[in-house]
């Protein structure tokens, strides 16, 4: 049977075409009309056609107020841009408070599929997808709230790995949008920056994404691009373990937390020359389903103590994973989305992770396992760090309040 080029062109013949056409002269024009449809609604109600009703999740909300902002425990969604603003010089703390109230209420509307205050696109609010906006503080921002700064609220120390690069470090105002719809993302990023114009400037921006919602079970660990999954051993959302080591008590923090973004590049090109085995050891983990070269299933318990036939240990010295658990004492919450970009040099990849991670305190929590990973560490054979930024997250808020309230009463 002759298959449709283009239906609209004329020279293609498609299922319609022979139905009323050569097909329908034997059948009747109704009854061929009848059968397109029937071939239609068949179609409709195929397997595929109904997941695919079954999957619409646009509506879907995320509370915004609560005693946490949201966007830290909320499950991950698919798109994400974090957002660094600088403050223009002449912002005072007024100036912070009337942007503070207004980008509130602002992300209150949009998680609720709302439109915001005069948004010239109105439509594009309708399907949040789980929409969450996270702000948060860099020192400046602090200061000229005539705060006190808890103490790790400054660029980290320097590590002998980074390659940092001022356009993608620092900033006064984090702005993290997220929802599992990338037009969502924009139209929120751009009804903020508007609202955020005349108070503060884009530093840099950095758009991420895991994996599309319903292409697996929820829940699922994600993968980052070298193919790792990455995120196993992590607080779970909603215990207590989770609370003692994401939110502070400190002050005007308390019930907020400590966000380090750090931007890091992963050289796919030279990954490409490691065979799987150098690829598993490097992290400690197999590439199959993440399991510790010790183990069987992801969720297995590492062990570190393990050596092979030749004596040497079955998770090496330079694996990731040790480096990073160190005794185990040391513990953050990672939330991290892939990037991938046009390539610049002369290979075929700019990729790497947007590596976020919360934490009550970032000096005693997070500083001593990048100083590990920084003495020793296979992986840092192919990652970069080339941005990085520490930022308050403060805490959430109450319907008629606005995020930041408990820094500027
Ligand atoms: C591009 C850079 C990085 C990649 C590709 C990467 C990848 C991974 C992978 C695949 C795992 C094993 C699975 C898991 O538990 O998540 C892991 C574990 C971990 N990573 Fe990274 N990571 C990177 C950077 C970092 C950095 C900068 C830190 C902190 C400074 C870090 C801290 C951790 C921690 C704490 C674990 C869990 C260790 C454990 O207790 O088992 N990672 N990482």
């Amino acid at each position: 049977m002759p298959q449709a080029r283009d239906a609209g062109s004329g020279r293609g013949v498609n299922r319609r075409q022979l139905l009323l056409g050569g097909a329908a002269a034997g059948l009747g024009a109704a009854a061929a009309i009848g059968t397109d449809l029937a071939i239609t609604a068949q179609n409709r109600s195929s397997p595929t056609s109904a997941a695919g009703a079954d999957a619409i999740s646009g509506s879907d909300t995320i509370p915004f107020h609560g005693p946490h902002q949201a966007g830290v425990a909320t499950s991950p969604q698919a798109h994400s841009a974090f957002i660094g603003l600088d403050l223009a010089p002449d912002v005072d703390r007024d100036g912070l408070r009337r942007m503070m109230r207004i980008l509130t209420d602002d992300a209150a509307r949009l998680a609720r599929g709302q439109a915001a205050l005069a948004d010239s696109e109105p439509e594009l609010a309708a399907a949040p997808a789980r929409l969450t906006v996270t702000f948060g503080f860099g020192p400046d921002l602090v200061a000229r709230a005539g705060g006190a700064a808890p103490d790790w609220l400054a660029p980290l120390p320097s590590f002998g790995i980074d390659r940092l690069e001022d356009s993608w470090s620092g900033g006064d105002l984090l702005v993290e949008i997220a929802s599992d719809d990338p037009v969502t993302v924009a139209h929120t990023a751009r009804m903020l920056l508007k609202d955020a114009r005349r108070f503060a400037a884009v530093r840099w921006r950095q758009d991420g994404f895991r994996r599309a919602r319903g292409s697996e079970q929820p829940g699922t660990t994600m993968r980052n691009l070298f193919g790792q999954v990455d995120g196993t051993v992590n607080p779970i959302p909603g215990t207590e373990d989770f609370d003692a080591v994401v939110w502070s008590t400190d002050g005007w923090l308390a019930g907020g937390t400590g966000l380090v973004v750090r931007r890091i590049r992963m050289t796919l090109d030279t990954w490409d020359e490691l065979d799987r085995p150098g690829r598993e050891q490097s992290i400690g983990r197999t590439l199959s389903n993440g399991a510790p070269l010790t183990g069987v299933n992801e969720t297995d318990e590492p062990d570190f103590a393990a050596t092979g036939a030749a004596g040497f240990p079955v998770i090496p010295d330079f694996a990731h994973i040790r480096r990073a658990r160190g005794d185990g004492t040391d513990r953050i919450y990672r939330r991290s989305y892939n990037y991938d970009l046009p390539p610049t040099g002369e290979g075929v990849s700019e990729s790497g992770l947007i590596f976020a991670t919360y934490q009550a305190d970032v000096t005693a929590q997070f500083v001593p396992i990048q100083r590990r990973l920084d003495e020793l560490d296979l992986l840092n054979q192919w990652t970069i760090p080339i941005g990085s930024a520490v930022f308050a997250i403060p805490p959430g808020c109450d319907h008629g309040g606005y995020i930041g309230e408990t820094l500027l009463p």
